[in-house]
């Protein structure tokens, strides 16, 4: 199916952070560079057709040579961990596939780091 690109910094999105535009190459007019601390979040609201596996791709930069290690937050329940590695440099966005079970309908889909690190900066879900 087709994929629809949700901003990070568009509503409904949600980010717990600031929307930040002073790395350059994101897409759209920001990103959301979270709160450095365990439990802040990005969070998309999007639409499947249906129930079932979903591919999710999250555009991501972290400039550290740490990867920031996240949960992937699916209707509140927790999934699996994903792990947002170094990218060489904040203004250098790398696309990352993580695959989960969604419902029919709304969903949401909520990035939240699992180490006082944060996230890394989040471009956008493609969904
Ligand atoms: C720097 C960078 C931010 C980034 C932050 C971090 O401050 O400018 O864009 O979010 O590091 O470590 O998370």
């Amino acid at each position: 199916a087709a994929t629809t690109r949700h901003e990070a910094e568009t509503s409904p999105a949600v980010c717990t952070g600031s929307i930040d535009r002073d790395w350059s190459g994101f897409s759209g007019t920001g990103f959301c560079n979270g709160t450095n601390a365990t439990g802040a979040y990005a969070q998309f609201t999007v639409n499947a057709a249906a129930a079932g596996t979903a591919t999710l791709a999250v555009r991501f930069a972290n400039g550290t040579t740490s990867a920031r290690a996240a949960n992937l937050i699916v209707n509140g329940t927790t999934v699996q961990p994903v792990s947002f590695e170094g990218t060489g440099a904040w203004s250098t966005w790398v696309t990352k596939t993580v695959t989960a079970a969604v419902n029919a309908g709304s969903n949401t889909i909520r990035l939240s780091p699992t180490s006082s690190a944060g996230l890394a900066n989040i471009d956008y879900l493609d969904f």
